[in-house]
């Protein structure tokens, strides 16, 4: 068994698709054992994407993860931690691809993602990579309390 951390970005929360990739993730046969709404902060954001700290694109992710592109009342990100076998792999097959225009059609990335004119993806989603930035992003996110075992 497997944890792995996803998070519906501001994008995503500002187009009500926070439902619809819940029930992605849940006919996918993963089991939901954590949630909350969360207003991002500068260093939540920085710790989250820490590792792509040298990225061209570290700046605007910040401001896209805290949802600067998406309005005042847009600021919030819902965070989950779903549990199965193979979870972080799997998961991110029901997710897709990084780009939006790559991701296959019946992704949520697929489905839902698109990439702005400033060259931003907004893809909707945020899906943990491996297992160690999995424990790492699950630790950011939750305290050990906030999660059903
Ligand atoms: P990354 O961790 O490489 O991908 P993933 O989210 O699939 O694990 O990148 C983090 C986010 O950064 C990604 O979801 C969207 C954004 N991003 C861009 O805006 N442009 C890019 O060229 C890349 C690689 C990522």
């Amino acid at each position: 068994m497997e944890k792995t951390l996803i998070l519906i970005k501001p994008d995503g929360m500002r187009r009500r698709l926070a439902g619809l990739s819940i029930d992605r993730l849940d006919n996918a046969g993963f089991e939901l054992i954590g949630a909350k709404v969360v207003s991002v902060t500068e260093k939540l954001a920085r710790e989250h994407y820490a590792l792509l700290k040298d990225q061209p694109f570290f700046e605007e992710l910040i401001k896209y993860i805290r949802g600067d592109f998406h309005g005042v009342s847009n600021r919030r990100v819902l965070a989950l931690v779903y549990r199965g076998e193979d979870a972080i792999k799997a998961v991110r097959g029901v997710v897709g691809a990084t780009n939006p225009e790559q991701a296959a059609p019946d992704t949520i990335r697929g489905t839902f993602g698109r990439i702005t004119t400033r060259g931003q993806f907004e893809n909707v989603v945020h899906a943990s990579g491996n297992a160690e930035d999995a424990e790492r992003e699950i630790k950011l996110w939750f305290e050990p309390g906030e999660l059903v075992e």
